[in-house]
């Protein structure tokens, strides 16, 4: 897993980013492929004994579930606040976990205030201002960022939302921009949902990536999120090769609601892709608990599908 990571960034023309993310490489001592494997959580999560416990024994990194939103950061226009993810950070670096930032730009968890906004160049500067603090203050803690989320319709069309309304697509260069300028080293990531076989939402995204890539955006991965139903990850692997044509990096994001034989298919899917992430620990404590979509019940017990993953790396 780390030969196929490592020959993707290889091919990318950016010397210096490779030299950053390798430094990052080094410190976390990547050798296995469980430690590309991660999952999300906050301060609630991660203040339960049972929780941390397995966060600190089986996964690699973390991902603020929902600290880092728009609407937790900055609620009201260009105060800020970190306490949540400030928390999750000193978790991860005190444990040595890699930290994925999610998210800086999207329609949902956003405060009415930038909804509101209807000028160009207001908005632009508000994007700018929302990046640069979020990304600054973290420079250098981050592997991955989050930049832009879910910003399509399942037909492949571009989702409305106060963002594209208001500035096209540039809203994707505008937000991409300022998180490159805060951290060079950071590898920026455009993230959606239900890109599990080749669709049209697929063609979409490679098609946006693409062309905003030949524009000189540096957008370097593009994240799945994998909300899977049962039985919906027969597709995955196909899925994933179409959207490794259009970046450096594919991650395989927010795994959830799979049964057993699913998250071994994904797993194995990942074989050709660097890195996994589940959508939180416990059952328990998932944004779709009545599901019981993830790796551990609600009473923390590993259960088959964890087994199976832990066989197969
Ligand atoms: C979810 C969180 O898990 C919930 O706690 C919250 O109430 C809603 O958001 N796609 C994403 C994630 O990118 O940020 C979402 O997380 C799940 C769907």
């Amino acid at each position: 897993m780390f030969e196929v990571y490592r020959r993707w960034h290889d091919d990318s023309d950016d010397d210096s980013l490779d030299q950053n993310h390798h430094r990052f490489q080094q410190r976390y001592d990547f050798r296995t492929y469980r430690q590309y494997f991660g999952t999300a959580a906050d301060q609630g999560t991660l203040s339960v004994s049972q929780v941390s416990n397995i966060v600190r024994a089986n996964f690699g990194q973390l991902t603020p579930e929902n600290s880092m939103k728009w609407d937790s950061t900055e609620g009201s226009q260009n105060s800020f606040s970190f306490s949540g993810a400030d928390y999750l950070v000193n978790f991860a670096q005190t444990n040595g976990k890699l930290v994925r930032g999610h998210t800086l730009v999207w329609h949902s968890q956003l405060p009415q205030w930038v909804k509101n906004i209807g000028s160009a160049s207001t908005l632009t500067t508000v994007i700018q201002n929302h990046a640069k603090t979020i990304v600054t203050r973290y420079k250098g803690k981050f592997f991955h960022y989050d930049v832009v989320n879910e910003m399509f319709n399942e037909d492949g069309t571009v989702r409305s939302s106060v963002f594209s309304n208001v500035l096209g697509t540039t809203f994707v260069d505008i937000a991409f921009k300022a998180a490159r300028d805060a951290d060079s080293a950071a590898k920026l990531y455009i993230n959606d949902y239900n890109l599990d076989s080749v669709n049209s939402k697929v063609n979409g995204l490679v098609n946006l990536v693409n062309s905003k890539r030949a524009d000189g955006v540096a957008i370097h991965g593009i994240g799945t999120q994998a909300h899977l139903n049962a039985g919906g990850a027969g597709g995955v692997q196909a899925a994933l090769q179409k959207l490794a044509t259009a970046a450096d990096e594919v991650c395989v994001h927010e795994v959830s609601r799979a049964s057993s034989n699913d998250y071994l298919t994904v797993v194995n899917a990942c074989l050709n892709t660097p890195n996994a992430l589940v959508w939180g620990v416990s059952d328990k404590d998932s944004w779709r608990s009545g599901q019981n979509p993830l790796l551990f019940d609600g009473n923390y017990n590993a259960k088959a599908a964890y087994n199976a993953i832990i066989n197969a790396l």
